[in-house]
């Protein structure tokens, strides 16, 4: 099959499988906590989930739905005060040693010190494609919206709307394997991280500001593609123009201004890591 009619019959495939519930979040319905001991909490009915960590446990949550592509926003508000030294995960994962992942983990700080947001992509149980930002407002004063665009063609990471980082497809170019075959679920997690996270590890949690909480709400993902491995597909037609979405040019400039401004680590251009070869899909980026 050539790319063309490959690429038709998958975009054929996904309007099959992709079913939406055109309905508004509400976290009891969509996601279960996984672990903390009743240290994760559902509030103001299912509008609002909490996060905290305490000297006995972390806690975490995942989503009911697996997806294979979508759009999905979140809103956080991150562990206010001295955090240095905890992990806010969230991420999407599928499972098992060649999975796939997007990953964004909020590395808390000092009180007034900046959080540092790392991301990485794994394919195929590769990763090793960090990344990391300073945020350009104060994460814990509001709730921000982190959203996962991840289309056939690329994955796009934003930030209340300004892309962070690109991951194009590029696997008929260089062989650099893009996630496109495994479904994922939404995860999230709040835990200790101390002996790496806060200026690599110097500084540790502070217990007595314990516990530590952070907040989640509006999600959305009112038009992902909810992957189903049985059942035939509902039929509620949502509009899915992030299917083909890309960056602009207004928005590849602001990926620029953020790479400029707020970059403080990129596996990209880390030659004493790699000092033979920058990785291949290095050389394929908008921005540069
Ligand atoms: C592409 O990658 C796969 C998996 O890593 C490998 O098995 C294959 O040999 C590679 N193909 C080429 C042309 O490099
Ligand atoms: C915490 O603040 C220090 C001092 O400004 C900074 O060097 C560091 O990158 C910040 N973030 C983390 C996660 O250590």
């Amino acid at each position: 099959m050539d790319s063309f009619s490959s690429r038709v019959v998958l975009v054929l495939l996904l309007s099959f499988f992709c079913s939406s519930i055109c309905a508004s979040a509400n976290f009891y319905r969509d996601f279960e906590i996984t672990w903390g001991n009743g240290l994760a909490k559902v509030l103001n009915n299912g509008e609002l989930l909490t996060l905290s960590l305490d000297t006995n446990s972390g806690s975490g949550f995942q989503s009911k739905n697996e997806y294979l592509f979508g759009k999905i926003h979140m809103q956080l508000k991150l562990v206010p005060g001295n955090s240095a030294g905890t992990v806010t995960a969230y991420y999407l994962s599928s499972k098992g040693p060649t999975r796939d992942e997007i990953d964004l983990e909020f590395l808390g700080n000092l009180s007034g010190d900046p959080y540092i947001l790392h991301t990485n992509i794994y394919t195929q149980g590769k990763g090793n494609r960090e990344q990391q930002i300073y945020l350009w407002f104060d994460p814990t004063a509001d709730f921000h919206t982190y959203t996962i665009l991840w289309n056939p063609q690329r994955i796009i990471l934003y930030v209340d709307g300004t892309p962070i980082r690109e991951f194009s497809n590029m696997e008929s170019i260089n062989n650099v394997s893009f996630p496109n075959k495994q479904a994922m679920r939404i995860h999230s997690s709040l835990w200790n991280a101390d002996e790496w996270a806060t200026r690599g590890g110097l500084i540790k949690t502070d217990w007595t500001q314990a516990p530590f909480t952070a907040s989640y709400m509006n999600f959305n993902a009112v038009n992902a593609c909810v992957w189903s491995y049985s059942s035939a597909p509902s039929s509620f037609h949502c509009e899915k123009a992030w299917l083909g979405e890309d960056l602009d040019s207004s928005s590849i400039e602001r990926l620029k201004w953020v790479q400029r401004n707020y970059m403080v680590y990129n596996y990209c251009t880390d030659t004493k890591r790699f000092p033979k070869a920058l990785p291949p899909e290095c050389s394929f980026t908008k921005t540069s």
